[in-house]
């Protein structure tokens, strides 16, 4: 009986061990892998920059609110890449809903963050993870399979309201 026990419990560590060392060397997420979220903030002020300067997609930011956007993308790709926040925005077919993205400007919007990616020396395997992670993404956001860029922003998108409209002050009604 002692001795079944002790077969036992060599087998049990035996089949353990494996997982336990996996535990033990498994690799942080990529969030912590990028730098934290100080490193996630640079790469999205960088990135906003170029989007908001490329001509090739910037038309369909026209009515948006930057800080949102800004903010929101920050708390998504920390969320995304298994970073500690929550994000609260709009889901990515309900917020790019109506807006005509088509494949050529997602693929330019994909350019613009490997630029950033590039200019941050983010590593190839890193690089590589977070766009593996928001290729996905695409059949929610792109509405036309065209390759065209700079494609108007239709006039019936209704873009987001800006964060903390309701700590403003009501406007004073006419009379
Ligand atoms: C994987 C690619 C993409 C990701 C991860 C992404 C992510 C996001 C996020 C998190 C938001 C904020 C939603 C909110 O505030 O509730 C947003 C909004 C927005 N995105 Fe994207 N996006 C992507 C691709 C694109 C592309 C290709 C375009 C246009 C060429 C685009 C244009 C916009 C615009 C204009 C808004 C603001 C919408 C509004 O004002 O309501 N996005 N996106």
């Amino acid at each position: 009986m002692r001795r079944l026990f002790a077969v036992s419990a060599v087998a049990f560590l035996l089949s353990t061990a494996p997982a336990l060392a996996d535990h033990h060397m498994a690799e942080k997420p990529l969030f912590d892998r990028l730098g934290g979220q100080p490193a996630v903030n640079a790469v999205v002020d960088d990135f906003a920059g170029r989007v908001l300067a490329d001509t090739r997609i910037n038309a369909k930011f026209a009515k948006s609110d930057a800080a949102r956007l800004v903010a929101n993308l920050k708390s998504f790709i920390c969320s995304a890449t298994g970073g500690p926040c929550k994000y609260t925005g709009l889901s990515m077919k309900a917020s790019h809903h109506n807006m005509g993205v088509t494949q050529g400007e997602f693929g330019a919007l994909v350019e613009d963050l490997v630029a950033t990616l590039d200019k941050f020396k983010v590593p190839e395997k890193e690089k590589g993870e977070l766009l593996g992670a928001l290729g996905p993404l695409g059949p929610d956001i792109v509405e036309s399979p065209s390759t065209a860029t700079g494609t108007a922003l239709p006039a019936n998108f209704k873009p987001a309201p800006p964060l903390h409209t309701a700590h403003k002050p009501m406007k004073k009604k006419k009379r």
